[in-house]
């Protein structure tokens, strides 16, 4: 059971001739659980990818504490690499994320190997084509020879959903994952991203704008509003009966979800 905290987080950007800096994320609280999807959304600029950098270290908290399993999170040496197989995260770009000299092999076999999940060439291979399976890349072998340029979008982020996997994550964070993305194959990768993690009981933080699938994929739903939650409750409660106005506005503007959804039954 890994449980993700975030405690009265606060991340203040230092800018250049603005004395108090800009509060981009302000007296943040909420928890990540084995199992659970948390959707966060809200406009452009409300903080959201910033709680993904404070999530995966990437920026320190200017106050407040992140936990896992209850304890602050450490910040060098072996709890930081422990920290980093147990909270993974899949960007909006999978083309930005992957290098365009290496086949999918060597993106899969390098966090198997540095979190020690296989070892010999024969180990990785197996383990590689595994995970590709897992993504619904088959088959495997001719997969995994492919360098990013010759996949389509879809099947890019597929890659990076691997990757993320490859670790053995009990959290993952998936920031925009299906924005950059055709229309038409984004529901294929969210179908996916839910399986996986009823599969592997992962705790999902999805980041989005869109409140139709923020509201069919995820169990709670917490609304950013200029660096504050307005609003985190049950996502349909959220969506059917928001309480903050901001809430209100981006539900009267969400094309309707029951219509767009309705022909999708959970996977
Ligand atoms: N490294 C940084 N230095 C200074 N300011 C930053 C930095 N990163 C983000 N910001 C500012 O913090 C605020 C929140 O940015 P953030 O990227 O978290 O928003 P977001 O909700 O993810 O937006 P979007 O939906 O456009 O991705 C913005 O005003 C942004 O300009
Ligand atoms: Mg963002």
């Amino acid at each position: 059971m890994t449980t993700l905290e975030f405690r009265n987080v606060s991340k203040r950007y230092r800018l250049r001739g603005v004395k108090e800096g800009l509060l981009a994320v302000d007296d943040v609280s909420f928890r990540l659980e084995p199992g659970k999807t948390v959707a966060l959304v809200g406009q452009s600029g409300s903080g959201k990818s910033t709680i993904a950098k404070l999530l995966l270290q990437l920026e320190r908290p200017t106050s407040g504490q992140i936990l896992l399993d209850d304890k602050p999170v450490e910040r060098r040496g072996r709890g930081l690499r422990s920290y980093r197989s147990e909270v993974q995260m899949v960007f909006q770009d999978p083309f930005a994320s992957l290098n365009p000299y290496h086949d999918i092999a060597h993106h899969l076999a390098r966090p198997l190997r540095l979190h020690g999940h296989a070892q010999s060439a024969a180990e990785v291979e197996q383990a590689v084509h595994e995970l590709l399976t897992r993504v619904r890349l088959t088959p495997p072998g001719e997969y995994a020879e492919k360098r990013p340029h010759e996949l389509s979008g879809g099947q890019r982020q597929r890659v990076a959903i691997a990757r993320a996997l490859a670790p053995r994550p009990s959290i993952l964070i998936a920031d925009e994952p299906v924005s950059m993305l055709d229309v038409s194959i984004r529901l294929g990768v969210l179908n996916l991203l839910a399986l996986l993690q009823r599969q592997e009981n992962l705790g999902v933080l999805y980041i989005t704008h869109d409140l139709a699938t923020a509201r069919h994929f995820s169990d709670e739903i917490l609304v950013m509003y200029k660096g504050r939650i307005v609003e985190h409750g049950p996502a349909d409660e959220v969506i059917l009966n928001p309480q903050h106005e901001y809430t209100r506005r981006l539900a009267a503007a969400a094309p309707n979800p029951e219509e767009r959804l309705k022909h999708l039954a959970r996977p």
